[in-house]
């Protein structure tokens, strides 16, 4: 064989073992300062994964940018876009491919910043192991406890503390001892399977991969080295198969295949399944990867399915083994971070996707929120920013799913705003709550359909909105009076009357006026079903909740009218004196003043009161409505 030949065999002897070696997923989680990009950098540098030319460009770069004297700054190898290099600091989720001899790696870097708490769950969601970083002159911060709990929330069960800058603070031991001991005092709680701390220096490559003489007293592992062989014990091939649909294929008239990815187990031509929610069985015929016919795939796999018979099989529905199905249920426990700006309330709906189904869901309660420093349960009436919960949630519809401890891929879930389409929270089931399952709906023999026809005509909810003072009570109240002459039953709920009675634990915060409209508009559910003309008059300032209750009704049932009094009409109106006590600062959160009013958008009716009198506003709602 000539030189060359052997050359070229020895490459590809090199690629196949390369080919055939594990992947360990980690993510590296730290303060803005913490050296998160150096310390990347430099395991990409150790593992010689960067090619050549990248290496002269960064020896430019880093000439350019001198903020490293003369050695290179890693950090800018990592920190990719120009934006970043400019402010210092890191703003998105990288994901790194390095490998050495023993195993492929794949590295998440997520940002450090507090408002980037949404990169950091993203990455962490993949993540094997968390390499949690800290300054050695900082030690354990309220940012490596709040990324601690995320991993553990996330499931990650493995933990290195790299505990950076050592070079800093002399190579001390006691430095050092203090820290680890600081972090396992307040980690114990979190219940990893290991937490190991390493002492290094990014900067300078002590404990990357070779081992620092300025640390003889250090006995572990180096940080590469612990990664190389740290066992992750993937237990998704173990699972029974998992398989959410992503979508049906239909290519012709025969042919209905099912895609997606198997998310645990393995799926096997011949083999039992079972379709969850619908829990319908069938044999698998076929699983097919572009243009080859496999004999099974197993997990991580994707490919399309097709089944021995036509069973209704949809998008979001999960293909699990025959006899060992995963949870149905459409109520949950969950853990989730908060990462809208907005607050999160009970009541809310929000579309919840877990992997391939979306669906409706409404937070039915708020547990606690878990204190990030010392992992004390504390009470909470919402959702804030970047804040860890315990909620309850309810969706519309039962959902396959596992508790993200046993199956992370069938356990996690995102929240997404539906109007604004933007996540709102990151979350993992816990539990099915079982209530729901346990309680059917009593079917009734009499029904809003007999009771409107004893009645003589269609049930309905008339929702006035608008400001206080604005006139919807008055307006309500000339209506009904109106409605009840000519027979027709109605009954008014008002705001005021009812803030006395069943709403009387209820004040003005955002959190009690979400649950004041919720409690309201289940009561005119009941009516409409009892077969009344419901009139409400609430002030309803938030859109999603007048939103929430328009979903209780069907069509031609819930009738939205926007009393359109402005702001400075309705305050110099002023018939309770609540204004002039709200500017003297008497009332807080006074809406309009100390909270706001978001008019509704596309209302049924929208009267303006000072273009119309009291009497011409009943006139304008009677010639829009018709009772049948
Ligand atoms: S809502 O915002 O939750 O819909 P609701 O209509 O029940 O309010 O009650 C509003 C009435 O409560 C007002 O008309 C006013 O008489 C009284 N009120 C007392 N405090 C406030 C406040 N902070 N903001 C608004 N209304 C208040």
């Amino acid at each position: 064989m000539t030189l060359e030949l052997e050359a070229v065999d020895q490459v590809k002897q090199y690629l196949e073992a390369q080919a055939n070696l594990g992947t360990l997923r980690f993510i590296t989680c730290g303060s803005v300062d913490d050296g998160k990009s150096t310390l990347i950098g430099r395991m990409l540098f150790e593992a010689q994964s960067i090619f050549d030319d990248q290496l002269t460009y960064l020896q430019l770069d880093s000439k350019k940018a001198r903020t490293q004297g003369d050695s290179f700054d890693f950090a800018l190898l990592v920190d990719g876009l120009t934006s970043e290099r400019e402010q210092g600091i890191t703003i998105d989720v990288a994901y790194r491919f390095f490998a050495t001899d023993q195993r492929k790696f794949i590295v998440a870097d997520t940002p450090g910043h507090e408002q980037y708490t949404r990169n950091m769950v993203t990455g962490a969601s993949t993540a094997d192991v968390a390499v949690i970083l800290i300054d050695a002159r900082q030690g354990v911060l309220t940012q490596t406890r709040r990324h601690s709990l995320i991993c553990s929330t996330l499931g990650i069960r493995k933990v290195v503390i790299a505990i950076n800058k050592m070079d800093l603070v002399e190579y001390s031991k006691e430095v050092f001892d203090q820290i680890s001991e600081e972090y396992k005092n307040f980690a114990d709680a979190l219940q990893f399977e290991q937490t190991l701390a390493i002492p290094i220096s990014a900067l300078k490559g002590d404990n990357i991969i070779k081992r620092s003489s300025y640390m003889s007293w250090f006995q572990g592992p180096t940080l590469l080295g612990f990664l190389e062989i740290v066992d992750t014990n993937n237990s998704s091939i173990k699972y029974p198969l998992r398989f959410p649909v992503q979508w049906v294929t239909r290519s012709n008239t025969d042919f209905r295949g099912f895609s997606g990815t198997v998310e645990a187990g393995t799926v096997n031509v011949g083999q039992k399944i079972r379709v969850l929610p619908s829990s319908e069985t069938a044999t698998i015929k076929e699983i097919i990867l572009f243009k080859e016919h496999l004999q099974s795939a197993q997990h991580d796999r994707a490919v399309t399915l097709t089944l021995d018979k036509e069973i209704d099989v949809s998008r979001g529905d999960v293909i699990v083994a025959k006899d060992a199905p995963c949870e149905v249920s459409d109520q949950f426990e969950v853990k989730l971070v908060w990462m809208d700006r907005d607050s999160g309330y009970v009541g809310r709906s929000f579309f919840l996707k877990l992997g391939a189904s979306l669906v409706n869901a409404q937070i039915t309660s708020i547990k606690h929120k878990i204190n990030i420093n010392n992992l004390e349960n504390l009470s909470a009436a919402e959702l804030q920013f970047n804040e860890l919960y315990v909620i309850t949630l309810k969706t519309d519809r039962p959902i396959a799913f596992e508790r993200y401890h046993k199956c992370p891929p069938m356990g996690a879930f995102i929240l997404i705003d539906r109007m604004s389409n933007q996540t709102v929270a990151a979350g993992m089931i816990e539990f099915a709550l079982r209530r729901a399952t346990n309680i059917h709906g009593q079917k009734l023999e009499i029904n809003k359909i007999s009771r409107r026809k004893l009645n003589g005509h269609n049930s309905q909810v008339l929702w006035f909105t608008g400001l206080s003072g604005s006139g919807k009570s008055s307006i309500a109240n000339a209506l009904e009076k109106i409605l009840h002459s000519r027979g027709i039953r109605t009954y008014l709920l008002d705001g005021d009357n009812v803030r006395h009675g069943l709403n009387s634990d209820l004040g003005f915060t955002a959190a009690d006026r979400v649950e004041n409209i919720r409690r309201a508009g289940e009561v005119a559910k009941l009516m409409v079903d009892a077969g009344v003309v419901v009139l409400t008059a609430f002030i309803s300032p938030f859109k999603a909740e007048r939103d929430m209750v328009r979903q209780l009704f069907e069509e031609e049932e819930f009738f939205e009218i926007f009393i359109d009094t402005p702001l400075e009409v309705a305050e110099l109106r002023d018939t309770k004196g609540l204004y002039k006590k709200a500017r003297r600062g008497e009332i807080p959160n006074f809406t309009g003043i100390g909270s706001p009013y978001e008019p509704p958008l596309t209302p049924e009716l929208h009267i303006k009161t000072t273009e119309k009198s009291v009497e011409q506003a009943v006139e304008q709602i009677m010639a829009f409505l018709n009772f049948k």
